[in-house]
């Protein structure tokens, strides 16, 4: 039988032995509170026509193409949703083809043409497709009417050009402009107050004043 004292060193030494590894998560989360180190940006140079002007811009080459819009450029026309991909409020239209602006970075444009809302018409001339949206009340809150506007012109564009869209139900005649087309082609355009209903209106003339 183990004599007392011996219990009460073995005693003594359990509990040395649970309080370090007691202490071991929290150095753990010590460890892992500490900022990873950043590293210098890497600067590149990058330039493109925005709106027909030409920019030369010495850029983080992280920087996406909306945040080289709207905090290099100051045009804050082009609005920034969910950054993501999903809600298309930063749709931008370069070299023809509409683009999520977030998706995609400012180097990757070098020699680009980018047209934003800021290009297609001014508050005495707006674009039809601008025109199109107040007369049929295209809006509510306004924020994704940019993207909405910019992606609307590249898709009339598209259907013009004979691009078939998963709605298009014989693909060896061109597209003809209708709701279903224009739901379809605009369904990467998300308007959280709602006003699908309009502007399919709006776009539904503009592509009857251009056909
Ligand atoms: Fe680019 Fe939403 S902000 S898709
Ligand atoms: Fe408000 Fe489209 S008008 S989100």
């Amino acid at each position: 039988m183990p004599d007392p004292g011996e219990i009460e060193l073995n005693r003594r030494a359990l509990m040395v032995a649970a309080g370090a590894c007691a202490a071991l998560p929290a150095m753990g989360a010590n460890a892992r509170s500490q900022p990873a180190p950043v590293g210098t940006p890497v600067l590149a140079d990058v330039s493109f026509s925005v709106n027909g002007q030409q920019h030369a811009l010495a850029i983080d080459t992280r920087t996406t193409l909306l945040d080289a819009l709207r905090e290099h450029l100051h045009l804050t026309g082009t609005k920034k949703g969910c950054d993501h991909g999903q809600c298309g409020a930063c749709t931008v239209i370069v070299d023809g083809q509409r683009i999520n602006s977030c998706l995609t970075l400012a180097i990757m444009h070098q020699s680009a043409s980018v047209t934003t809302i800021e290009g297609l018409g001014t508050a005495d001339n707006l674009h039809p497709m601008q025109a199109a949206f107040v007369k049929h009340d295209g809006f509510q809150c306004g924020y994704c009417t940019p993207g909405q506007i910019c992606s609307g012109v590249a898709m009339l564009d598209e259907i013009k050009a004979g691009i078939p869209s998963h709605v298009t139900a014989d693909l060896t005649t061109a597209a003809a402009v209708s709701e279903a087309e224009i739901r379809e082609r605009m369904s990467g355009n998300i308007c959280r107050c709602g006003a699908y209903s309009n502007i399919v209106e709006a776009m539904t003339e503009v592509a009857g004043r251009q056909g």
